[in-house]
């Protein structure tokens, strides 16, 4: 089969941003305040510095209040959590973020279960990630949902499929398991994880009607994985060296794109299909906590 559809990320993403800043348009004409994102950035890693800006640009297009908190790597987690809390008080604030990494002398869970989880639009918090999977309205991780929306808005058809999840991570494969699995559309998925000890990877891959592939590894998912008519969804983003770009790195997913794509129904491609979503979903998620929706 050679007729296959590129999932357009970029576009979807562009879409959902437009659908939001409207309907802040219409909120604000009504003489309601905007939703507020907050960030809290420590230190001066280059990739946090520059997820946390593309985030405040979101908000921007999206017509919503930003706030960056910005500290120096020399924090103590003693004040970190002070600011959480003033931010969990903060009734101005109807969401927030706390980038990661953080330094090591910080407790990353620690801080993680001190945000309010009404206001964890990163979707981290152990309640959200419990709601998620019983079924009850919470914010859902943003990599999770991406997939989801990008699965509901090219209208593929999950009910009764073997969805395979290659890798288990918490951000990306246990969820977007626990999200296949549910009852409803996107969901009535059969699902397979598989990671590290799993035996027969590829025999399991070529039973599958989708494919989350989020393990981290160049090109993993190839030609012979993959069953004539399969849905692809590739979640893999390692930087490898590249001498050829300005950056010196080009952007690998874990499907061999060139090879497997001609094999399928659907297929994301790296970059510009599950990654420009994950925005989205932070916006998403902060116009539901302006709505006080859980
Ligand atoms: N670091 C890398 N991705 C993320 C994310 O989605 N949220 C936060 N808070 N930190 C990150």
């Amino acid at each position: 089969m050679a007729d296959y559809t590129i999932i357009d990320g970029k576009a979807t993403a562009a879409a959902i941003k437009k659908e939001i800043a409207e309907e802040v348009g219409r909120m604000k004409a009504e003489g309601q305040r905007p939703p507020h994102l907050s960030a809290i950035l420590v230190g001066h890693d280059g990739g946090s510095e520059t997820y946390v800006k593309n985030k405040v640009l979101a908000c921007e297009e999206c017509g919503f209040t930003s706030s960056l908190h910005r500290y120096d790597d020399t924090i103590t987690e003693e004040e970190l959590l002070a600011e959480i809390d003033r931010l969990n008080k903060d009734p101005e604030v109807d969401g927030f973020i706390v980038q990661l990494p953080l330094p090591r002398h910080i407790n990353e869970q620690k801080v993680t279960e001190a945000i309010d989880w009404r206001k964890d639009v990163d979707g981290f918090h152990p309640v959200n990630v419990g709601r998620m999977s019983i079924g009850l309205p919470g914010f859902r991780s943003a990599t999770p949902d991406g997939i989801i929306e990008l699965l509901s808005r090219y209208g593929i058809e999950t009910r009764g499929k073997h969805a395979v999840v290659l890798g288990r991570s918490n951000i990306v494969g246990k969820p977007v398991a626990s999200l296949l699995i549910q009852k409803g559309n996107p969901g009535d998925c059969t699902v397979t994880v598989c990671h590290s000890a799993t035996k027969n990877i590829k025999e399991i891959c070529r039973e599958a009607d989708i494919i989350v592939a989020a393990l981290g590894h160049p090109g993993f998912v190839t030609a012979d994985m993959v069953k004539p008519g399969a849905v692809i969804i590739d979640v893999g983003t390692t930087r490898v060296p590249d001498a050829s770009r300005k950056s010196g790195f080009r952007l690998s997913g874990d499907v061999d794109f060139e090879n497997v794509a001609p094999l399928c129904s659907f297929i994301t491609p790296v970059p510009g299909g599950v990654g420009p979503m994950t925005i989205c979903s932070l916006m998403k998620n902060t116009l539901l906590a302006r709505k006080g929706s859980f």
